[in-house]
């Protein structure tokens, strides 16, 4: 079978409208040709990123980013450390104390405004900076700290500590800062406030702190994903592997952390055959047109108006919402993976309660049909197994090329966390697609930011060992 299982989906009723229905909504769904084509172009394009030859390199859609990132905790980490999140749904400052290799951590959200999204981004930096020297105050800290500050955006990298934006993603869209260290332009934002004692010693990818964060909950965590508004993973490569790795290789087991930067996959057209019309539309009124063709397939940020699109597209060919739709319901992004996430726990316990909840806030309540209800549990069900199919496939991929018998994955991120099938749905499809490896899928809760630490944490006691 297709390593996915159709018997997670909710029954619709009977009857040629839902037949119709159905056959629309589960044409969204891969096959196993499709799966196993997916697989085999990104495990291509994966090796592509990593080739020596720069014009190999450039035909891939997948960044395969040095990180810098080469050790993990060793439990022999001491002392306190400052950790910043930005990039997700909310920005965070964190403090990260490690005792006698136990790790403990503070958290404060200082979210940014739309504004700020938008605009130039110094003001995203000078909130940066204005944030750290509230949370040191809020906290007391007065003594020099060292800080990992997780920039969830592509970069390049040429050191721990120094990360150029390659282009904004997700909500984030000022008119600059591409080209640009993301280090030096929160340093110059700190320098400009004045007073703050810090020492930024590592910049990463929340891929990157998720893979830190899972080590410190599970030895055998050799990925980091996030599945939140957007999507990425990052792995231990060996550098024998590393192809385009410039630097001295003195055993066969050195790795590194490689950010795969996989949101991007298919941004060269290797993914088109699979996208649905759905999908196209998503792009096309998305922040970032014509990229991050892989991300805007399933993340937090494009599930809930993939649902919607497909909604509208049963309604126009006159099988659902015969009451037509609410002003709210017309509305783009309306419809997001928090909705998707709650009526799918309608869907595990077979009542519609939430679905109500979501119809009130829409205002759709007295629009709707039971069997339109039906249609919209059923909708939710098939987009969520498609992501699953998915991501399921894109994990296989890594586990495959890791090829060990046991292999622990630590996901942060909004979307897996809410959503109450995805876990058991990716289970199902990757212990078939990857037979041969047995997987446990962790939440590393608040990886992205409690990674941040750890790395600055390994960073310090690298730099005391030389
Ligand atoms: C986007 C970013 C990537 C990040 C991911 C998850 O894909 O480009 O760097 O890891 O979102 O936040």
């Amino acid at each position: 079978s297709t390593g996915t299982n159709f018997q997670s989906l909710p029954q619709l009723p009977t009857g040629e409208n839902m037949e119709k229905v159905k056959s629309m909504v589960d044409s969204m769904l891969l096959d196993d040709a499709a799966v196993q084509k997916m697989m085999s172009v990104l495990e291509s394009e994966m090796k592509k990123g990593m080739s020596k030859d720069e014009s190999i390199r450039k035909t891939s859609s997948c960044q395969m980013e040095n990180t810098y990132v080469t050790q993990l905790l060793d439990g022999t980490e001491e002392g306190d450390y400052l950790a910043l999140d930005l990039g997700g749904t909310n920005f965070r400052v964190l403090l990260v104390k490690f005792r006698q290799g136990k790790a403990e951590s503070i958290s404060r959200n200082y979210n940014l405004t739309k504004e700020q999204l938008h605009g130039p981004c110094e003001g995203v930096f000078d909130h940066l900076a204005r944030s750290i020297g509230k949370f040191l105050q809020e906290e007391n800290i007065t003594n020099r700290l060292p800080l990992g500050f997780t920039f969830s955006f592509p970069m390049t990298q040429n050191a721990l500590n120094c990360g150029v934006l390659v282009t904004w993603t997700k909500s984030f869209k000022c008119p600059d800062g591409v080209g640009q260290d993301a280090v030096k332009m929160l340093e110059d934002a700190i320098a400009k406030i004045g007073g703050i004692n810090v020492d930024i010693v590592a910049v990463l990818n929340d891929t990157t702190g998720t893979l830190a964060a899972g080590s410190y909950l599970d030895h055998q965590c050799e990925i980091g994903m996030i599945l939140g508004t957007g999507s990425n993973a990052a792995y231990m490569e060996y550098l024998t592997h590393m192809e385009k790795w410039e630097g001295p290789i003195d055993s066969p087991k050195q790795q590194v952390a490689i950010d795969i930067e996989w949101g991007a996959f298919g941004d060269n057209g290797s993914l088109d055959w699979l996208k649905t019309d759905y999908d196209i539309e998503v792009d096309l009124h998305s922040n970032h047109v014509h990229s991050f063709t892989f991300e805007k397939l399933f993340s937090g940020m494009y599930i809930g108006e993939i649902v919607r699109l497909c909604l509208l597209h049963l309604q126009k060919d006159g099988l659902i919402f015969k009451g037509g739709v609410s002003d709210k319901f017309s509305n783009r992004w309306i419809f997001t993976a928090s909705h998707v996430s709650v009526i799918e726990e309608d869907n595990l316990k077979g009542t519609s309660e939430k679905l109500d909840g979501v119809l009130k806030e829409l205002d759709m309540q007295n629009m709707v049909s039971e069997s339109d209800k039906d249609v919209i549990k059923y909708t939710c069900a098939v987009v969520s197994l498609r992501a699953a199919q998915i991501i399921g496939a894109a994990t296989a991929v890594l586990l495959n090329h890791i090829s060990k018998p046991e292999v622990t994955v630590a996901i942060d991120g909004s979307l897996y966390k809410y959503h109450p099938k995805l876990h058991d749905l990716l289970m199902g499809v990757i212990s078939k697609l990857s037979p041969s490896t047995k997987c446990k899928l962790i939440l590393a809760e608040d990886g992205s930011g409690r990674g941040a630490g750890f790395v600055a944490a390994v960073a310090t006691r690298l730099q005391k060992q030389h």
